[in-house]
């Protein structure tokens, strides 16, 4: 399967600390690939490097085909490379429909009406302001709005951060959905057992290195490893039954 995205050997800093050491990972052509790990272990630099915000001090990225390690991250995003940070940064002084208008129109399959089918709850929300919706509202609208960028590559920062786990669900089934769309999708997360779940491939990251790299399906199936690794606590994985 074609390589989307590669990172090989990364380091990254901020200013003396040095953060990743030496993450090595890709992603390919419709694959959801998630990326596992505790508090601090470098996932969401992991992210900031692959999209330009903070640019690896050594080793490579490349994405659909193009050495972009150095590159600002506006013509990252240019290439179709899709980013919801962590937090759900939506405007907050603006509706629903007036955040979905935000980004500009990009050709492809996904335009209002049918992020609107997606998320029926947006559709109902459109006239709401971005500080009126719940926390499950707010994440499904900044997948929404990434998703109206028709990205090829879409990266997902703990997407269900503190959302009940009926709405993670709905959640992780629009990222499925996307993957039947033929996008691919890094999907950071701490809720391990629902990224395993729907996830082709796992990465562990630990400390900034990656400690596990393997299908999601056999990291799944060893729960003890999935403790230690990623840090899961027992009552998250309750929490996710
Ligand atoms: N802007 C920054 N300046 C200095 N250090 C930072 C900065 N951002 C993160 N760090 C440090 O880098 C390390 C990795 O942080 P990162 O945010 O990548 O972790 P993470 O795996 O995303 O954690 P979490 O699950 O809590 O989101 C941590 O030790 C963190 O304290
Ligand atoms: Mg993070």
């Amino acid at each position: 399967m074609t390589k989307v995205l590669e990172a090989e050997a990364l380091h990254t800093f901020y200013g003396k600390s040095h953060i990743l050491h030496g993450v090595t990972m890709e992603v390919r052509e419709g694959e959801i690939v998630t990326l596992l790990g505790r508090n601090g272990a470098g996932k969401t630099t992991t992210l900031r490097s692959l999209v330009g915000l903070t640019h690896a001090r050594e080793g490579a990225v490349r994405i659909l085909g193009h050495a972009t390690t150095d590159w600002p991250s506006y013509r990252i995003a240019g290439l179709g490379v899709g980013y919801v940070p962590e937090g759900r940064r939506i405007f907050a002084n603006l509706t629903v429909e007036e955040n979905l208008k935000v980004p500009v129109d990009r050709a492809g399959p996904w335009n209002i009406p049918r992020v609107y089918q997606l998320f029926p709850r947006l559709a109902e929300r459109k006239s709401n302001k971005g500080r009126q919706l719940s926390g499950g509202e707010q994440e499904m609208l900044a997948i929404a709005r990434a998703l109206l960028l028709n990205p090829k590559i879409l990266l997902l920062d703990e997407p269900s951060q503190g959302l009940a786990p009926i709405i993670v669900q709905d959640v992780f089934n629009v990222v499925v959905a996307m993957r039947k769309e033929g996008m691919s999708v890094l999907l950071v997360e701490q809720n391990v057992r629902a990224a395993v779940e729907i996830a082709d491939r796992a990465y562990v990251l630990d400390d900034g290195k990656v400690v596990y790299e393997g299908p999601a399906a056999e990291f799944a199936q060893d729960e003890e490893r999935v403790r230690a690794l990623a840090g899961a606590s027992a009552e998250k994985w309750e929490e996710v039954e």
